[in-house]
């Protein structure tokens, strides 16, 4: 389906956005490996981590589904079966990157799939710390591209220094070290998120962190606990970047992630000129609360260094705001997101400048212009839904129609954005206030 977009007035609402896709990867992933029962509740049902759901039950993990966003996950401790298939990724690289450090270690066979946006991410930032470790695989891809063949090996532990701020390559490595002789430790060179962490402290893990240093032993399980997954601050950068860049637009996301390895647009939209609040309400693992958002007339800013890696998601919807914000703004140190879902810098460069945005594009980064007028544009999402919602929201400052095509990909990490859009959208009489919540639903009867 095509979304039409037109400009709108200044929003004020109250939302929740659903379950944090990192985090919901993660979950299945952990309580796969404890032994016994846990449960998980505010699971993201988008296609990412469904295909993660399916990869544990073709390894023999009995996962019930009560309701969409709840799973029942009956951990084996750390014992797999041989799957009868391969194992299809689908666009997810956090499901091929996490999966492949820990089967690894498993004394199966499988191949590892994906569509054709994920055969083309590189899997080299793996291979060669895996291989390192006494992993046996291969990639069948061009330039060590998907699909990748493993076949399971007794796993050494290693020291690595990663080249990459990746919170993908750390967690690949952490999870084979579970399994690896010895202890296994990843310095980095910026900090990337730190779910993995966090989640196996939750789940009775030890593990030490020194600075940009993380190191656990080999041998340990997960023990089986419940947990809630927050919402996804990646996906309410959307919404606070619309609020942000509208005077007089005011928003309040509740029950959201605020881990700060994931918060870093909320410093950048405040050093915008936006006015911006945190309320922790909690941390079951990981903290949350509440973010409220005040508009005003951005200016531009800087986005560099290590920044970067904490909003690494965010930067396709900043560049929005950068296009909104009076004066240039400068995203560098950000050539990872030349291998994400699409080429983003090139994505976003062409799709700005189809909008009437100064854009220069640089191997790294780019330069936008902001604060001049946006013109409406019919957008392709390249079969990437972070640029898909991101230019959503840009056409919702812009003079004339905006049309995103190829907008399935959406289901990737947001099912329902589109729906959220129009609500928050919709004309209402002054004082009647918006509040979206977001309700259990039962799951299909397939998977109760
Ligand atoms: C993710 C890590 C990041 C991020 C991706 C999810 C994760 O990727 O962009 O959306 O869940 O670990 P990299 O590790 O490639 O930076």
């Amino acid at each position: 389906m095509d979304w039409i977009i037109r400009k709108a007035p200044a929003l004020s609402c109250e939302l929740e956005v659903p379950g944090d896709k990192s985090i919901s990867h993660r979950s299945v992933m952990l309580a796969s490996l404890a032994d016994g029962p846990c449960v998980v509740r505010g699971f993201l049902p988008g296609e990412d981590c469904l295909s993660t759901k399916e990869a544990f039950r073709a390894l023999g993990v009995k996962i019930e589904r009560p309701a969409q966003t709840t799973l029942i996950i009956h951990g084996t401790g750390g014992r797999f079966i041989q799957p009868a298939q391969e194992i299809d990724c689908g666009n997810s690289g956090t499901t091929m990157r996490l999966l492949s450090g820990l089967l690894a270690a498993q004394p199966i066979q499988t191949r590892l799939t994906g569509d054709a946006s994920l055969a083309k991410r590189p899997m080299k930032r793996i291979l060669d710390p895996l291989s390192r470790m006494g992993a046996h695989i291969v990639a069948e891809g061009a330039q060590d591209r998907p699909p990748l063949r493993i076949e399971g090996a007794q796993l050494r532990g290693i020291d690595y220094t990663s080249p990459v701020a990746s919170a993908q390559v750390k967690s690949a490595i952490l999870l084979a070290g579970l399994f690896a002789s010895g202890s296994t430790s990843v310095t980095e060179p910026h900090l990337s998120r730190d779910h993995t962490e966090r989640m196996f402290e939750y789940f009775g893990i030890p593990l030490k962190r020194e600075g940009l240093k993380v190191t656990i032993n080999g041998g340990s399980r997960p023990q089986p606990r419940d947990f809630r997954v927050p919402g996804d601050v990646s996906s309410a950068a959307f919404w606070l970047v619309a609020a942000a860049a509208q005077p007089g637009a005011r928003l309040r996301v509740n029950r959201v992630g605020l881990n700060p390895s994931r918060t870093g647009l909320l410093g950048t939209l405040a050093r915008m000129g936006a006015r911006v609040r945190e309320f922790e309400h909690g941390n079951s693992g990981e903290p949350f609360g509440t973010i409220e958002i005040e508009g005003t007339a951005l200016r531009a800013t800087r986005i560099a260094g290590k920044e970067i890696p904490n909003v690494i998601d965010e930067l396709p919807v900043l560049a929005v705001a950068a296009a909104l914000a009076e004066g240039t703004t400068i995203i560098s140190d950000a050539a990872e997101l030349r291998v994400k879902e699409t080429d983003r810098l090139a994505a976003i460069a062409s799709h700005l400048t189809a909008m009437g945005v100064p854009v220069v594009e640089k191997p790294d980064g780019l330069e936008i212009t902001g604060g001049q007028p946006l013109r409406g544009a019919r957008l392709d999402s390249l079969g990437d839904h972070r640029i898909a919602m991101a230019f959503a929201i840009a056409g919702l400052f812009a003079e004339g129609e905006t049309v995103i095509t190829g907008t399935d990909c959406v289901n990737t990490s947001y099912p329902g954005f589109y729906d959220v859009l129009q609500r928050v959208c919709a004309p209402r009489s002054p004082g009647t206030p918006l509040v979206i919540r977001l309700e259990e639903e039962p799951a299909d009867s397939t998977e109760a």
